[in-house]
C-alpha cells in the first residue's frame, strides 16, 4: 500500500487519558467520562487533536480496566453508552479524534465467555481459551515452561476439569485463543461496533501475545532478569514461542485491511516489546500492517545528545518515509520522564521539542505537559496487583535499582488541575481520591502553568502551534545534522519540505554553547525561553548561541 500523500493520522498529536485520573465529575474520588468532557476545552486548547483513552470497557478492574468483562459496553464507574456518544460527538465536534484502547489478547477471569469455558471441557466456549493438560506423569505440573511477563508460570490449573489455562500477563487475565475462529471473528466485530459508531483508532494492548505456539514448545534460557524494549526477555526465559509469532504478524494485516473498508482514515498503533530493528515487520511488509507501533526507546535512553542522535538514527534507518514512527516517554506502565529527569523543567522542555519536531507521531501522558512526577506507594497495600506481587518478590531493592518502578500507581495519580484541595480533580475537596494526589500539586498543576508564560505548559503549547503552523514539521523529511565535535553537546536536524527548511538545535548541556550558523538569517519561530525574541548571529561572529538547556526551532 503505497502512501503518497500524508494522511492525518500520520501527522496527529496523540493524548493519553487514563480516565480513573483524568477529572471527577461524581466527587468519588475517581476520574470518568463526564469529567473528561468538561476538559475537552482544555485539550483542544492545549493543540493536541487524538484522545487515546485507556480502557473504560465494563471491567471488575483487577487491572483497572486491562481485564474486560464486555467490549462493547461502558463501566458504570466511568459512566454510560449516553456519556460515550456525548463524548465522540464533542470530540468530533471540536475536530478532535478518539482513539480506544482494545485489549484483544485477553479477559478477565469474570468476562461470561471464561466462566462458560471454565466450567467443562463440553462447553462451546472451552476452546475460546488455552486450555491443556499438565505435564505427564500425573498432569499436575503447568503443560510447558512459560512464564508470565510480570513472572512466575503462566498456567493456572483448574481441579474442576482438570486442565490448565494459559495467561500472559497476570492471572486473571486469561488469553483469548485466536486459532478457534470465532473468537477472532467475535473480535473483529467488535472493532467495527466502534469503528461503525465512529471511532477513529485503536491503541492494541500488549498485540505481539495473541497467538502462541500451536505445540506449545517450551522456551528457551535467557541471561535477561527484566524485561526491556530490545528483547522480549525477562526471567531467565526468552519467550520465543509465545511473542511475536508470524501468525501474529498476520493477524496485523487482517486487522488493517478492517480498518481499510472505513472512511475516512482510522488508525491502529500496536504496543509490542521489540527492538527499533525488528519492529517494522509489524508494520508488514508492504507497509500493510499496523500504522504505527509504540518505539518505547525514549522512556529508558539517558539525557545525553548522543545517545538520541544515535536513537533517532536507528529509528530513522528502521523506519523511513512512509513509515511512521512514534515517540513515547511516558504511559500507564512506565516511569514518568520528568522523575528520569529529576524534575529538571529545562531538559523537559528539550525532550518535548524533541518529541513534537522529529518526523512521526509524539504521544503525550497525561500531565506530562505540565511536569506531573512519579509518586511513592506502598507495595503492600499498592492498586496495581503488580505492585502487590513485588511485595513479595525477595529482593524489591534490585529491580528498583534497575530503573523500574514496582508499582505503576506512582505514575498514575490524579491530573492537578490547581491548587484547591484535592488538585481540583474532584468536586469534592474531603474524599479520598482512588490514588493519592501528589504532595507538589500546590506548585505543579495547570492553572499555575496556564499563568506562566515560561511554564512547561506553555512551552507544549507554542511548540505544538509552531507544529501546526509549519508543514516541515508535519510531513518534511528528516535530517541529522553533523556538529562534529559539537554532537556531544548539541542535537540539531532539519525537517525539509518542498522549499521550506526548518532548523531544530537543542542543547543538552548546562552551558551556553556556539554552533555555527547554518543559513544567513535565521528567522527563530521557537525557543524553550519564552521571551527570547531573535537568534543573533552579528552579536556572536556569525555562530548561533544557545544558553543553558535552550532548545531553538529557526527557518
Ligand atoms: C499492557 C497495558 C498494561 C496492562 C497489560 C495487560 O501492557 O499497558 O497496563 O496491565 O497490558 O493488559
Amino acid at each position: 500500500m503505497s502512501i503518497d500523500k500524508y494522511k492525518w493520522w500520520q501527522k496527529t498529536i496523540v493524548y493519553q487519558i487514563y480516565p480513573r485520573s483524568f477529572k471527577d465529575s461524581t466527587g468519588n474520588g475517581i476520574g470518568d467520562l463526564r469529567g473528561i468532557i468538561e476538559k475537552l476545552d482544555y485539550l483542544k486548547e492545549l493543540g493536541v487533536e487524538s484522545i487515546w483513552f485507556s480502557p473504560f470497557f465494563t471491567s471488575p478492574q483487577q487491572d483497572h480496566g486491562y481485564d474486560v468483562a464486555n467490549f462493547r459496553e461502558i463501566d458504570p464507574l466511568y459512566g454510560t453508552m449516553e456519556d460515550f456518544d456525548k463524548i465522540l460527538k464533542e470530540i468530533h465536534d471540536k475536530k478532535m479524534k478518539i482513539v480506544l484502547d482494545l485489549v484483544l489478547n485477553h479477559t478477565s477471569i469474570k468476562h461470561p465467555w471464561f466462566i462458560e469455558s471454565a466450567s467443562s471441557k463440553d462447553n462451546s466456549k472451552r476452546d475460546w481459551y488455552v486450555w491443556r493438560d499438565g505435564k505427564k506423569p500425573g498432569g499436575k505440573k503447568p503443560p510447558n515452561n512459560w512464564k508470565a511477563i510480570p513472572g512466575g508460570p503462566a498456567w493456572i490449573y483448574y481441579e474442576n476439569t482438570d486442565q490448565w489455562f494459559y495467561f500472559h500477563f497476570l492471572p486473571f487475565q486469561p488469553d483469548l485463543n485466536y486459532r478457534n475462529p470465532e473468537v477472532k471473528e467475535e473480535m473483529l466485530n467488535t472493532m467495527r461496533f466502534w469503528l461503525d459508531k465512529g471511532v477513529d483508532g485503536f491503541r492494541l494492548d500488549i498485540l505481539h501475545s495473541i497467538f502462541e505456539d500451536k505445540l506449545l514448545r517450551n522456551n528457551p534460557f535467557s541471561w535477561a532478569l527484566t524485561l526491556s524494549d530490545k528483547k522480549p526477555a525477562c526471567y531467565f526465559q526468552y519467550h520465543k514461542y509465545d511473542l511475536n509469532l508470524p501468525e501474529t504478524l498476520d493477524f496485523t494485516i487482517e486487522l488493517r485491511n478492517l480498518m481499510e473498508e472505513y472512511e475516512p482514515d482510522r488508525f491502529l498503533v500496536g504496543e509490542i516489546f521489540v527492538s527499533i530493528e525488528n519492529v517494522r515487520k509489524y508494520y508488514g511488509p508492504n507497509n500493510n500492517g499496523l500504522h504505527m507501533v509504540f518505539l518505547f526507546e525514549f522512556t529508558s535512553t539517558p539525557f545525553k545528545s548522543k545517545k538520541y542522535r544515535k536513537v533517532i538514527s536507528r529509528i530513522e534507518k528502521a523506519l523511513p518515509f512512509p513509515f511512521t514512527p512514534t515517540f513515547v516517554y511516558s504511559n500507564h506502565d512506565r516511569v514518568r520522564h520528568i522523575s528520569l529527569l529529576k524534575d529538571n523543567v529545562k531538559k523537559a522542555k528539550i525532550l518535548a521539542t524533541m518529541q513534537l519536531t522529529l518526523r512521526g507521531v509524539p504521544f503525550i501522558y497525561y500531565g506530562e505537559e505540565i511536569g506531573m512526577g512519579n509518586v511513592k506507594f506502598k507495595l503492600k497495600t499498592s492498586e496495581d496487583p503488580i505492585g502487590r506481587k513485588f511485595s513479595k518478590f525477595p529482593f524489591p531493592q534490585i529491580v528498583r535499582l534497575l530503573g523500574f518502578s514496582l508499582t505503576r500507581d506512582s505514575c498514575r495519580t490524579p491530573m492537578q488541575w490547581n491548587a484547591d484541595s484535592n488538585a481540583g480533580f474532584t468536586p469534592n475537596p474531603e474524599v479520598k481520591t482512588w490514588l493519592k494526589i501528589s504532595d507538589n500539586y500546590k506548585k505543579v498543576n495547570v492553572s499555575r502553568g496556564e499563568k506562566n508564560p515560561n511554564s512547561l505548559l506553555n512551552c507544549y503549547k507554542r511548540l505544538i502551534e509552531v507544529r501546526r503552523e509549519n508543514i516541515s514539521l508535519q510531513e518534511g523529511l528528516f535530517h541529522i545534522i553533523d556538529l562534529g565535535k559539537l554532537n556531544k553537546k548539541c542535537l540539531a536536524y532539519k525537517r525539509i519540505h518542498e522549499k521550506q527548511e526548518i532548523f531544530v538545535y537543542l542543547n543538552f548541556i548546562n552551558k551556553d554553547i556556539l554552533l555555527e550558523n547554518p543559513i544567513q538569517k535565521p528567522d527563530l519561530i521557537f525557543s524553550t525561553l519564552s521571551n527570547r525574541k531573535a537568534l543573533d548571529p552579528n552579536a556572536y561572529d556569525g555562530n548561533i548561541k544557545l544558553t543553558p538547556f535552550e532548545g531553538v526551532i529557526f527557518k
